[in-house]
Formats: C-alpha cells, structure tokens, sequence
C-alpha cells in the first residue's frame, strides 16, 4: 500500500500578511485557472523543509477590492498545485466587548451577506449541493489553536464570522444587528472562500484578527482604514509566527482528514450521469 502523503498546507493571506517568514527556496508562480485570474502568481517555498503555498487575497500591493476578488481561480489555483488544507487569515472586526483588537478568533461558523461574487464551481450542466453546516475542519483549527501555543496571542475558539459585501464597512443599524444574530466578527472575505474550498474538497479554516470594533462600541470610534492598518502592523509578525508554527503541527498528520472535508462531493451531486 502507498504511503498516505501527509497535508499540503496553502495560505490565504488577507491585509498585513502579504509575505510568510523564514520561508526557504521561494518562487512566485503563475498558475493557471479555468476560472480567470487568481489574485496574483502562487508564491512557492519550505518551511524548515516542508513545501508550503502562499497566495495574497487582494494581490501583492493589497489591489483587489473584496468584491473584486476572484475566489474561484484562488481556491482552484491552490487544489491544482496539490494544497489539500487552507488556512485562511483575514483582518475582521470585532462585534463584542470580550473580543477587542489583537484577538486571534479561530471561527467555527459564518454567516454569507455577500451578493455580487461567483459562489460556486458548479451549476450549467452539473449541480451539487454540498454541506456547509460544519464549514471549518476540526483537523486544521486544533492545529492552529495548537500553533497559538507559546506566542503570547489572546485566542479565542470558536465564533461565527459575518462576511459582508463591503468595500464600505456597516452602518451603526447593521452592526447592532449582526451583534443581535450573535455574531463574533465581521469581515469581508471568508466567503464564497469557504463554501468554494468545501466545493473543491479541501480543509479549511480561517484565523480572524480582529482589529477594531466596527461602530457599535459606544466606547470607541467608528472603525477607520487607518485604525485596521495599524492594529495589523502590531500583530504581523505574530501572525507569521503563527502560520510556521502551524506546518510542522499539521505535518503530523497523514493520510485524508477523518472529517468529511475531502470527500464533500461523495453525496453532493444531484445531476444524473450521461448516459
Ligand atoms: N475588516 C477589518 N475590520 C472590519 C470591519 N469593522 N468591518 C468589515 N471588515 C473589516
């Protein structure tokens, strides 16, 4: 029997991780997609010897607004080279009091406000349908909460993640609403990226940094540009700590994941087969 090939990891930066650390033999490539232009070329390298593929969300320059980000090509990009795990990190704020700036929230559920991105690889000929109730791979976040370990990063596990169409952040009546859904974070991003990974039979989970608390909090300022950018630059580099630490974990892995992410399209297709 062939020895099971352990877990490829790729990674989707979001604002201020636009760049891995300590990452050896590094090759920015090209890689073509039938679903248009990923974000930018694939950045190729090893992580103390482990293969690892980084890709900027918005593009190398932060380019591509939200809406304008092609999350198909990414997300088909990354399956082509052989990634079988994603590991999304994304700037988000905060829509509660015990989650304030440089919290690392490891989401576990989301909730898709978007309404002008392309959601599926399928449809036209063959449909599926496949889960999105668990859309985070218990696998990948133990190894990210594992990573936190030893990096003095205030964590939190768990939490649903309101992704938004954006460019614009939320008006005050929108914000209290999301907080009355009991929603943790908001963010412009993780989705379709997430329903797209499940498509594509890849593990997925998402790091959210919170760097602000939108405009609910009657003690704080309505979110700002530059507000997100600064609590970013402050926590890059844990950040970056993060994500190496998060390979080696991962690595120990061998074989599928035991938690349906790569077999997702077993049940999921309803379109009969040619005859
Ligand atoms: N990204 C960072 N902060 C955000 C916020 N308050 N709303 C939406 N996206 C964000």
């Amino acid at each position: 029997m062939a020895h099971p090939s352990p877990p490829v990891i790729g990674i989707i930066g979001g604002s201020g991780l636009y760049q891995i650390d300590g990452l050896q033999d590094v090759s920015w490539r090209k890689v073509s997609s039938s679903f248009g232009e990923p974000s930018d070329e694939l950045c190729f390298g090893t992580l103390e010897g482990t293969q690892v593929v980084f890709l900027p969300r918005h593009g190398r320059g932060h380019r591509l607004a939200p809406s304008e980000i092609n999350f198909r090509a990414n997300i088909d990009a990354l399956k082509r080279v052989g990634v079988t795990d994603v590991l999304s990190v994304s700037a988000v704020g905060s829509l509660r009091e015990d989650l304030p700036p440089g919290t690392f929230v490891v989401v576990d559920q989301f909730i898709d406000r978007t309404f002008a991105r392309t959601k599926s690889f399928f449809g036209t000929g063959c449909v599926a349908h496949v889960s999105m109730a668990k859309p985070v791979c218990t696998r990948l976040g133990d190894a990210v909460m594992g990573a936190m370990q030893g990096l003095d990063i205030p964590a939190k596990r768990g939490g649903t993640y309101l992704v938004m169409e954006g460019p614009q952040f939320s008006t005050l009546a929108e914000s209290e609403l999301y907080r009355s859904w009991g929603c943790s974070v908001i963010g412009m991003t993780n989705m379709p990226e997430a329903k797209l990974a499940r498509e594509a039979e890849l593990c997925y989970a998402s790091v959210a940094m919170v760097t602000d608390f939108d405009c609910w909090h009657p003690g704080h300022d309505a979110v700002t540009v530059d507000q997100v950018i600064a609590v970013l630059t402050a926590n890059a580099g844990k950040a970056r700590a993060l994500v190496k630490n998060v390979v080696p974990l991962l690595r120990k892995h061998e074989g599928p994941c035991r938690h349906g992410c790569q077999t997702a399209l077993d049940h999921a297709i309803i379109t009969a087969p040619e005859a």
